[in-house]
């Protein structure tokens, strides 16, 4: 049954909506990710990159909150539990136990790696279909491209 219905042909509903859930699923791991990194952190590091994770944590879950309604505004269901996003995700596996500050410096730069890696893939299968969701997603590649210069930038000692 219907209970949304959105601007789009059905056939690429389907196609934006695979883009944002497999966007949303990414984010949502990357802000658990971000925060179990700034739970776990030691080192000389430690205060500014505490804070950093925590810009990274709020960055994600903006972002999950806004691509997740979109696909709610184009009648798509969005699903972000945790058994979908511990069987979906793109974004790497972070250790357990605590965390070396220029560890979590160097997942950071790969995490972001893979989530902007996705994120641009899915922009281009989705550029002549909807601009309105592309224009979202390129905002958000601007937002992850920005953190991830700053985690690079970091890692060069
Ligand atoms: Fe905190």
């Amino acid at each position: 049954m219907t209970i949304i219905t959105g601007p789009l042909p059905e056939q690429d509903s389907r196609a934006v909506g695979a883009a944002l859930q497999a966007t949303l699923v990414d984010l949502l791991d990357l802000s658990l990710m971000a925060k179990q990194a700034h739970w776990n952190l030691y080192g000389a590091r430690f205060r500014s990159l505490h804070l950093q994770l925590d810009e990274v944590v709020t960055t994600a879950r903006d972002y999950a909150d806004t691509v997740a309604e979109r696909a709610a505004a184009l009648g798509i269901s969005p699903d972000g539990r945790a058994a979908t996003i511990a069987g979906t995700s793109g974004v790497p596996t972070f250790p357990p136990g605590w965390a070396r500050d220029a560890d979590v410096i160097e997942a950071l730069v790969l995490t972001f790696s893979a989530v902007i890696d996705g994120v641009r893939a899915r922009i281009g299968e989705i550029s002549s279909v909807d601009a309105v969701t592309e224009d979202l997603l390129i905002g958000l590649t601007a937002e992850l491209e920005k953190q991830s210069w700053m985690f690079q930038a970091e890692n060069r000692l």
